[in-house]
């Protein structure tokens, strides 16, 4: 014990030299104490306080969770098998019949403070346990990614011992929807990629991830009644590799695997310009009855579904209904964007009938900002990636917009004229660029009362490999991330860039292949 408590505290006192060795200080260091500010959270708790000792994740330590929950057990199993797989110990999940003692890590619902909401989470830590409260299964889902982080590697960490700070913190995010995209359709990922992607983001409490299956260039999610837009339209990809497409199984399996990890899916099917890879499977769907050619280049703007034949809304109907049975999640995603090829009359024409058709498979329309051109439902949410107006026509209906404007978010552009892959016709994004910015204060006008949340969009046109993602993902995932959750009076780039150097550590534990930019102090 003695022996213990002395360790911990040349621990504490080492941590306390490593700190002020380095430029780690900051305005927040002094009001929250040293010990657990060394930690590096992304994204930054809403309010942290150090008690300045650690509790020991040792051999001896075990997860326990409120018995008889499934759901609760699952996650503590996805704890202990993240921590032992950085911290080599082979920590146990039990059901805990009563409170849990002395080198527990205890998950629970009971005694949540009800403002937490539906992700918030309370983390206590003492010298003795660990205690997770949150009044959801997600907020301790959250809870638990904020404990990975902060299990600290130090000089003892070879003989088995690890160190958690001691403190309290109480979190839940600022916005409700916190989203990354990836266009699977310019070139397609298979659902090991996919899946790799989805747990980058559950490490970072990102709740969404809406995938691109339809553009242009490919067709990648199996619809039965259609079986062509697959077989042909899925058959190839931007420079005309041979593509590829997701079964309705491995589809539900994507669902679930992010369910898991309470990540909600919202699939797109960009309509109804972004259709050639449809137009060139199914003739009756063009206005000439003439299928185009497959198409793997990257112009946009030059497709068009036919918006007054009646087929054109069969067709859709049966899409969506196939895709709504598959998908849990309230969000269906029309696209809406770039349709330079459909005149604007048929545009709203088009979108407004899409929306009933949404709205009949029990499902929320989001589209690109275009569609607050037509009708909008007041559910219906617009994403402002380009035209500030179309965002301030949607807050008029009523409707909400989800903010991923382009010259902040969209994470396929280049970092700096260097960067070997990416586009930059929106602007070169470099981390604090990325970083630097407020969703509520952005657009004149729209205040956050009118914004869901936040999207880092990844399209695909210069990308084909998971290395690739990654080195476009990281690290602005990080910054999107806080963004999202973090009230912005508590973001700051100049104390942020070093919380996100100390991820360097977590990137490399995880193989992922990121950008190191220079003006962060990796
Ligand atoms: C878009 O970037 N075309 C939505």
């Amino acid at each position: 014990m003695e022996n213990l408590k002395f360790i911990v505290l040349a621990i504490a006192a080492a941590m306390i030299v490593t700190a002020s060795c380095k430029p780690r200080e900051s305005t927040d260091l002094a009001t929250t104490g040293m010990i657990l500010t060394k930690t590096s959270i992304i994204p930054k708790p809403v309010s942290v306080t150090a008690t300045g000792e650690a509790f020991s994740l040792n051999s001896k330590t075990a997860i326990f969770v409120d018995a008889g929950s499934d759901e609760i057990l699952r996650t503590g199993q996805y704890l202990a098998d993240k921590l032992n797989a950085t911290t080599g110990l082979a920590i146990s999940v039990n059901e805990a019949q009563a409170e849990p003692g002395k080198g527990s890590i205890f998950l629970t619902l009971s005694g949540a403070d009800q403002s937490l909401g539906e992700e918030g989470y309370t983390l206590d830590i003492t010298r003795q346990k660990v205690k997770l409260t949150a009044v959801n299964p997600a907020g301790l889902f959250r809870g638990i990614q904020t404990i990975r982080q902060i299990a600290l590697k130090d000089t003892l960490s070879a003989k088995g011992l690890f160190m958690i700070p001691t403190g309290t913190i109480s979190d839940k995010p600022e916005y409700s929807y916190r989203s990354m995209m990836l266009d699977v359709s310019r070139h397609f990922f298979g659902v090991e990629d996919v899946k790799q992607v989805i747990e980058y983001l559950a490490f970072y409490k990102i709740n969404t991830f809406h995938m691109h299956l339809s553009d242009d260039q490919g067709w990648r999610i199996e619809i039965k009644s259609w079986p062509n837009l697959t077989i042909h339209g899925g058959s190839t990809q931007v420079g005309g590799g041979k593509g590829g497409f997701y079964t309705q199984e491995q589809y539900s399996d994507i669902v679930k695997f992010a369910a898991d990890r309470y990540i909600t899916i919202v699939p797109e099917i960009d309509m109804p310009g972004h259709t050639n890879a449809a137009l060139s499977s199914y003739p009756e769907l063009n206005c000439d009855g003439k299928a185009p050619d497959l198409y793997t280049g990257t112009t946009v703007g030059f497709s068009s579904l036919c918006t007054r034949k009646e087929i054109t809304y069969q067709f859709i109907d049966d899409v969506v209904r196939e895709i709504c049975a598959l998908t849990p999640g309230p969000f269906f995603h029309i696209g809406g964007d770039e349709s330079n090829s459909t005149k604007v009359d048929d545009y709203i024409y088009f979108v407004n009938r899409v929306q009933d058709i949404v709205a009949k498979y029990g499902k929320r329309v989001v589209g690109w900002d275009e569609i607050a051109l037509s009708t909008l439902k007041p559910n219906s949410v617009a994403q402002c990636w380009a035209n500030e107006e179309n965002a301030k026509k949607a807050i008029a209906q009523g409707a909400k917009v989800l903010m991923a404007p382009a010259k902040k978010t969209y994470i396929d552009m280049k970092y700096d004229s260097t960067t070997h892959i990416g586009l930059h016709w929106a602007a070169f994004i470099e981390v604090d660029d990325n970083y630097n910015w407020d969703p509520a204060s952005y657009i004149p006008g729209v205040t956050k009362d009118n914004i869901i949340g936040i999207e880092a969009p990844l399209w695909a046109e210069t990308i084909s490999t998971l290395e690739d993602i990654e080195y476009l993902t990281f690290p602005r995932l990080p910054g999107v991330a806080e963004i999202g959750w973090t009230p912005v009076s508590l973001r700051n780039w100049d104390e942020y860039k070093f919380r996100l150097a100390d991820h360097a550590r977590f990137f490399e534990e995880m193989g992922i292949n990121y950008y190191k930019s220079p003006r962060v102090p990796w």
